[in-house]
C-alpha cells in the first residue's frame, strides 16, 4: 500500500527555482480572461465561462478555435467529456448559434492587461503523473498534499527537500477506473479528509501513521463532492465531532459520523427550472451556529440547512448564470461568495439575510473559483483562476494585491496556508497537461508573499 519514492532530480531543481515577482510587470501575454474580457457581456459568455472553465482556462494559451466549424466541432467533443464523466457541467446551449457567436467575436487581443503584481518566491514540487488532474491540496503534518483523480493514489511532498511519498487508496473501484479524489481538506485532530466522487466514497488518511479509514454507502450517482468548512478553515465538525458533505449532482447534504460510519441526507429544496444533476449543489460552509451555508453553482443560488429543524431554504442571485462557486465564511458570520461568470466576490450577510458588498476583482474578465479564508488574519485569498494568479484581499483596508504564477495555464481551485506564513495552492487543470510548465507531473505550488 505504501511506496517511498523522490521526485527527478532535475524537475525538484528546476522546481526549486525562486522567482521574484516585480512590482508592476511589462505587458504580458493575452491570457484567459483577457480574452472573456474582449467578448461582449451577457449570458452567452456568462454560460460559457461556467460550463467551459469547469475543467480548464478556455481561450489562450491553449483552448482556443477561430472558425464558427471548429467551434462547434470542439464543443461537442466536450459535451462528450461531460457526459463520459456524468457532470451535466455544460449548460443547454444552442452550439451552431455560440460558435457562430464566437466566430463572430472572439480574437486573442495582442497583449493582457497590465495590472500591478505583488512580488513572491513562488516554488513548484512535481508529483504524481503528468496525464492525470488533481483537484485539490491540502497542507497537513508538515507535507503538502495532493491527489490523483485517475489513478486513485495520494502524494504527500516535503516542502524542504521535495522528496514525495505515494500512497495507493484503498477505493472500491475496479482496477483501472477513476476513484474520482476531489476535496482534500483536514480535522483539527489534524487528519486528512478526501473525497471521491467516482466511488463515492470518502477518506480519513492519518498523516502520522498513514493509514486510511474509508467510509462507503453514500448514494450512488450522487457525485459526493465537497466537505462543508469553518471560518477557520477546518472541515466543520458539530459538537458530536460528525462532517458535512455536499452532492454535486443531488439536492441534499450528507452528515457522517466518522465513529460509527453512520450517514445521514438531509433535502434542500428543488430548484426546478433545473434537472437536478444540473443544478451543482456546490460548497459549503458553516456559520457559528452549526447552519450550512451552500451555493448552487448552476443553479444559481445560495442556502442555509438548519440541522436542527432538518429545514433548508434558498435565495436566488440577482442576475441569471452568476456561478455562486466556493464560498468562504468569516468570524462575523458573512459569507464570501465567489461568482464566477461576474469576476466579483459578493458579501452576504447570514443575521442580516442580505447581500452587503459586492466587491469586483482588479483584473477584468478573470473567473474566481474558490475563495479561503487565512485563519491568522482574516484576508481573503482568491484563485485568479482566468489569470494565472491568486488575490489576496485585506477585508480591513479593502485591497487587493496580485501574485502571478509563473506559467501560463495556471488555473487553480483551493488555497491553504501553513505555519510559516507560506500559501499553497496546486495546478488543477483537467487535463492537467493544459497548463503549460516544464515539468511532466502534477505540480503543488508554495507562494511566499514578499511584500
Ligand atoms: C469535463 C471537462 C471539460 C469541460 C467541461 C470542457 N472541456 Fe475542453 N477539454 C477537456 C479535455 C479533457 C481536453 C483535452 C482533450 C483534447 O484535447 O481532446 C480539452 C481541450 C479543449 C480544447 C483544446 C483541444 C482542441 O480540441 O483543440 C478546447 C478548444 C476546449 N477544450 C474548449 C472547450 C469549450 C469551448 C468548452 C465548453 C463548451 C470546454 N472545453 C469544456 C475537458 C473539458
Amino acid at each position: 500500500m505504501r511506496r517511498r519514492i523522490f521526485a527527478a532530480a532535475a524537475g525538484f531543481l528546476l522546481g526549486a527555482l525562486a522567482l521574484a515577482g516585480t512590482a508592476c510587470s511589462k505587458r504580458g501575454p493575452a491570457r484567459s480572461s483577457d480574452w472573456f474580457a474582449s467578448l461582449p457581456s451577457g449570458e452567452i459568455r456568462r454560460k460559457l465561462i461556467i460550463g467551459c472553465t469547469s475543467c480548464h482556462q478556455l481561450g489562450p494559451p491553449v483552448a482556443y478555435k477561430s472558425t464558427a466549424q471548429e467551434w462547434e466541432e470542439t464543443i461537442r467533443k466536450m459535451q462528450g467529456f461531460d457526459e463520459k464523466l456524468d457532470l451535466a457541467l455544460i449548460p443547454e446551449i444552442d452550439v451552431a448559434e455560440v460558435a457562430r457567436w464566437l466566430e463572430k467575436h472572439s480574437k486573442i487581443p495582442p497583449h493582457g492587461r497590465t495590472v500591478r503584481e505583488s512580488p513572491a518566491d513562488i516554488k513548484e514540487y512535481p508529483a504524481g503523473p503528468w496525464e492525470s488532474f488533481y483537484h485539490d491540496m491540502e497542507y497537513a503534518a508538515g507535507r503538502a498534499w495532493i491527489a490523483d483523480y485517475f489513478g486513485n493514489k495520494l502524494y504527500g511532498v516535503d516542502p524542504e527537500t521535495g522528496a514525495v511519498e505515494e500512497f495507493a487508496i484503498p477505493l472500491n473501484v475496479p482496477k483501472g477506473k477513476p476513484g474520482g479524489a476531489h476535496a482534500i481538506n483536514k480535522t483539527r485532530d489534524g487528519a486528512l479528509w478526501i473525497t471521491f466522487t467516482k466511488a463515492e466514497q470518502v477518506a480519513r488518511f492519518d498523516p502520522v501513521k498513514k493509514t486510511f479509514r474509508v467510509y462507503s454507502g453514500f448514494e450512488k450517482g450522487a457525485n459526493i463532492q465537497y466537505f462543508a468548512l469553518d471560518a477557520e478553515r477546518w472541515v466543520y465538525q458539530d459538537p458530536k465531532g460528525r462532517i458535512w458533505m455536499t452532492q454535486f449532482s443531488k439536492e441534499f447534504l450528507t452528515r457522517l459520523d466518522p465513529r460509527t460510519g453512520r450517514i445521514e441526507k438531509f433535502s434542500t429544496p428543488r430548484t426546478g427550472w433545473l434537472p437536478e444533476k444540473a443544478v451543482h449543489e456546490y460548497a459549503a460552509v458553516a456559520d457559528s451556529r452549526g447552519r450550512l451555508w451552500y451555493t448552487e453553482t448552476h443553479g444559481n443560488r445560495v442556502g442555509v440547512l438548519d440541522p436542527a429543524t432538518r429545514r433548508a431554504e434558498e435565495f436566488e442571485l440577482s442576475e441569471a448564470w452568476s456561478g455562486p462557486k466556493r464560498l468562504a465564511i468569516d468570524t462575523a458570520d458573512r459569507l464570501w461568495i465567489p461568482e464566477l461568470a461576474q469576476s466579483r466576490i459578493l458579501v452576504f450577510d447570514t443575521l442580516a439575510r442580505k447581500v452587503v458588498e459586492r466587491i469586483t476583482l482588479p483584473i477584468k474578465g478573470d473567473y474566481p473559483y474558490a475563495i479561503r479564508r487565512n485563519p491568522k488574519n482574516g484576508e481573503m485569498w482568491i484563485t485568479g483562476s482566468g489569470t494565472d494568479s491568486l488575490y489576496r484581499y485585506d477585508p480591513r483596508r479593502k485591497n487587493f494585491r496580485i501574485y502571478r504564477f509563473p506559467r501560463r495555464g495556471a488555473y487553480t481551485r483551493t488555497v491553504a496556508f501553513d505555519e510559516k506564513d507560506n500559501v499553497w495552492t496546486c495546478y488543477a487543470s483537467y487535463p492537467n497537461t493544459h497548463t503549460q510548465m516544464p515539468f511532466r507531473s502534477g505540480v503543488i505550488v508554495r507562494l511566499t508573499p514578499r511584500d
